[in-house]
């Protein structure tokens, strides 16, 4: 028996792919968003005392109390908002599995999703496994920020979610103060929507006046949903752990799909996490770090003839290749890999309509040894 898919469009990701490519021909993966560095020691070695000592049985639904109390003591110190943590933060297995449950949570059927393409790839699906109906906007192909009267022109009654992402992936871009404020505009006017804002590069962005989170703003601090990611920001992607934070009338109805989905998320690492974030890593230094790399790498290939997109957050930067070749960017990244040994990933799988900008996506998240060999290989592309 051929079951009916409920996702008949999907097949494997493009991820997967190209990791599959890069391990074949032995190259330089800059393609999947990972770092090739370790986490912190300490952090190491507290997982190791978790993993030893316990606790290794199921822990509370919500998520570890000493660790709720640190993340939400860590989002009055970076945005001045105060949050309960009994009642406003769950801890998640990822950012995905936030998104997941939120849009579980708050999308009926028939209900319509703004979010923005090119867009990360796991939100149009959750949409679709849970009757919503996606309605994908364009960011501007110059800068890929939002166009808000066009999104205030296509909230109608039927809209129930819009979904940020914040420092954006794959685009490198950002929600300034403007930005927020338009998008809060339309919270204030529109009563039933709410926003699901993906920040799982809050720690990444490299914007002097830093990262606008939801927290800063009167409606979207009211209906947002904000989703992050423990392993984006302490280069621990492969742990899954991350969190969602959001008002209690919302995160009570985010709690009871995650019982069902998830219940508990790992109790050991959850506890190394809490008596890691005790002693308050600063977080500045993330961004910091990031900042250095982007520019190293943007350093080493600029006697290439890749056109690079400003990059203002997250670990990712957009590379034009029009001037190296007219081939379609799914077709220059497998050759980038198989004839120059770079893998990196074709901007058009984040569009619905796979429309090929001759833009693709390198992640920087590497050591300075790994960028160095990477821009190497990529200057002796000629065409
Ligand atoms: C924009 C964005 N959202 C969500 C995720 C998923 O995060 P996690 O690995 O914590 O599930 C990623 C991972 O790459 C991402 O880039």
């Amino acid at each position: 028996m051929e079951p009916t898919s409920k996702l008949p469009h999907v097949g494997t990701t493009i991820f997967t792919v190209m990791s599959a490519l890069a391990q074949e021909y032995n190259a330089i993966n800059l393609s999947q968003g990972f770092p090739d560095f370790s986490p912190d020691g300490t952090l190491l070695e507290l997982c190791a005392k978790a993993m030893k000592n316990g606790p290794h049985q199921y822990g509370p639904m919500p998520g570890h109390p000493m660790l709720r109390k640190k993340i939400s003591e860590t989002i009055k110190e970076k945005y001045g908002y105060s949050l309960n943590h009994d009642t406003e933060i769950t801890v998640t297995a990822g950012a995905t599995q936030a998104i997941f449950t939120a849009i579980s949570a708050f999308v009926h059927p028939g209900d319509e999703v703004l979010y923005f393409v090119p867009a990360y790839d796991c939100y149009e699906p959750a949409i679709t496994l849970n009757g919503g109906i996606p309605i994908p906007i364009a960011l501007s192909d110059n800068d890929f920020t939002p166009d808000w009267d066009k999104v205030a022109q296509t909230v109608n009654e039927k809209t129930r979610m819009i979904i940020i992402n914040n420092p954006h992936n794959p685009c490198s871009s950002i929600l300034d103060e403007f930005h927020m404020r338009k998008l809060d505009a339309i919270l204030e006017k529109h009563e039933n929507l709410v926003v699901l804002s993906d920040e799982v590069y809050e720690h990444i962005c490299f914007h002097p006046k830093g990262h606008q989170s939801i927290w800063k703003y009167k409606h979207l601090s009211e209906r947002g949903i904000q989703v992050c990611s423990f392993g984006k920001t302490l280069h621990a992607t492969g742990w899954k752990i991350g969190y969602c934070a959001a008002k209690e009338n919302l995160m009570k109805e985010f709690r009871k799909v995650h019982q069902f989905n998830v219940f508990c998320v790992n109790h050991p690492l959850q506890d190394a996490l809490a008596h890691y974030l005790e002693k308050t890593p600063d977080f500045h230094k993330i961004s910091d770090m990031y900042i250095k790399k982007r520019d190293y790498f943007l350093s080493l290939m600029k006697h290439t003839s890749f056109r690079f997109h400003e990059c203002l957050g997250s670990y990712f930067i957009l590379a034009d290749y029009s001037e190296i070749s007219d081939e379609p960017d799914t077709e220059f990244c497998k050759r980038l890999t198989i004839e120059f040994g770079v893998a990196a990933i074709p901007l058009s799988v984040f569009y619905h309509d796979k429309r090929d900008l001759k833009k693709i996506r390198f992640c920087f998240a590497k050591k300075e040894d790994t960028l160095m060999h990477a821009a190497e290989r990529l200057m002796k592309i000629t065409s």
